[in-house]
């Protein structure tokens, strides 16, 4: 154990500071410590100090760090085939995620994009929309976070990642306010060259916002009415995040298109665009060329981590979700209590606190490593506080971590 961070947490930012762009890593006295080693829901430093993990690793670790059944997957995929060929000869493996994940997805007559991360998703997701309406213009939420490729950046909601690269990225997508159903409808009834709109079921980085019950239904119908295709972006929601596979199901649509990714590979980058069949078969049949591919598509340890992944879920730790959420919201009264907390809200095993002030986040994040809880800020503004925990987290865990971050803010 030492201070926080460490000797050797600190020496590794040397290399970081000389030879990664200094655009990555915020480094300062305080900030970061180097992670060592990680299991379920705790995570080591390159000192030895040990930390209950509230962010998962940006929602990624949803079947915990390091979770065996999903490392021995992994393991024994690379040493049988590490890798195939995206669009040409496919692994075996490739086969058997295909028909689990379509049958996962909850999507009739699934049919499915594999790929590396989430960006790369929504980029196959907004060329499918394009390929099935023949329209290229998008809609999309304020807020609304989709990755940062230059396909992402045209229906990102967060001005400040689009700006310095705008004249590359599309300037036509129309924006509304997210979890205001009257605000798309103005948006964009009448319109006739809406390719898709673009939604997270519950904005993530965007601040852990929940829209109200009835609002997925609401885009569900005016997608319908204006000939668009409904994207749902569940790279973060999804793969049981909000106490169900996919968020979706609390509202009882079904998208045209869901975007899924960061849970999916526990740790191994994997990420799917699925579709119907109907939609998908948009796409011309290969001749050999495929439009649309990458060298790692379907890469086979990707596929043997997803597997153990979707394993892990429906062998019970679903209802984990559930189980954290009424910790959290059980705790959740006497923080929203605490005289910076703006709000308190969330589902399953996502929410958010939100401060008065994105310094004050700061402040928590700070104070929390110390006492030995890593915690993430989100939101436009970075004033609140996300808590994503690994689904593994034990109730002991969980609490110590709220009881921290309770003291913290009633200090
Ligand atoms: C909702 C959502 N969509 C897309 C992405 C982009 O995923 P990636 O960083 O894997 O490209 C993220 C990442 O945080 C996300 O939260």
């Amino acid at each position: 154990m030492s201070e926080i961070p460490g000797p050797r947490s600190q020496a590794l930012m040397q290399p970081l500071r000389a030879h990664e762009s200094r655009n990555v890593t915020f480094i300062s006295p305080e900030f970061p410590i180097a992670w060592d080693h990680a299991s379920g829901a705790r995570v080591v430093d390159a000192d030895g100090n040990s930390y209950i993990d509230l962010t998962a690793a940006f929602g990624v670790a949803a079947v915990g760090h390091a979770n065996p059944r999903v490392a021995a997957a992994i393991a024994a995929q690379a040493a049988a085939l590490p890798h195939a060929m995206g669009d040409v000869h496919p692994a075996s493996i490739k086969a058997t995620l295909l028909e689990r994940l379509a049958a996962f997805s909850g999507i009739p007559d699934a049919k499915i994009f594999l790929s590396s991360t989430g960006a790369e998703a929504v980029e196959a997701a907004m060329k499918t929309a394009m390929m099935a309406t023949g329209r290229s213009r998008f809609a999309s939420c304020i807020g609304g976070y989709h990755g940062l490729s230059f396909g992402t950046l045209g229906i990102s909601g967060i001005e400040k990642f689009r700006q310095p690269f705008q004249h590359h990225i599309a300037s036509d997508t129309i924006r509304f306010a997210f979890g205001d159903l009257a605000a798309a409808q103005q948006a964009l009834r009448g319109t006739h060259d809406i390719a898709a709109i673009i939604v997270e079921p519950i904005q993530a980085r965007g601040g852990c916002i929940v829209p109200d019950d009835g609002y997925l239904q609401g885009l569900r119908s005016l997608c319908d009415e204006i000939g668009a295709m409904l994207i749902l972006d569940e790279i973060y929601t999804g793969f049981g995040r909000t106490g169900t596979r996919f968020a979706y199901s609390h509202e009882a649509i079904i998208p045209d298109v869901l975007c899924v990714g960061k849970a999916m590979g526990g740790g191994f980058p994997i990420a799917a665009t699925i579709a119907r069949k109907e939609i998908m078969d948009a796409w011309p049949r290969s001749d050999g060329e495929a439009l649309h591919t990458s060298t790692y598509l379907g890469n086979p340890m990707g596929c043997a981590a997803a597997l153990a992944v979707m394993d892990e879920l429906d062998a019970g730790l679903m209802q984990r979700g559930n189980a954290i959420a009424k910790i959290i919201s059980h705790a959740g009264v006497r923080i929203a209590s605490r005289r910076a907390v703006r709000a308190v809200r969330g589902r399953g095993a996502m929410w958010g606190i939100q401060l008065e002030s994105a310094a004050q986040v700061q402040a928590a994040m700070l104070a929390a490593m110390q006492r030995g809880v890593l915690l993430l800020p989100c939101g436009p503004q970075g004033d609140v506080i996300s808590l994503t925990p690994p689904l593994v987290i034990s109730d002991d865990d969980l609490h110590t971590a709220l009881m921290i971050i309770d003291d913290h803010l009633q200090a």
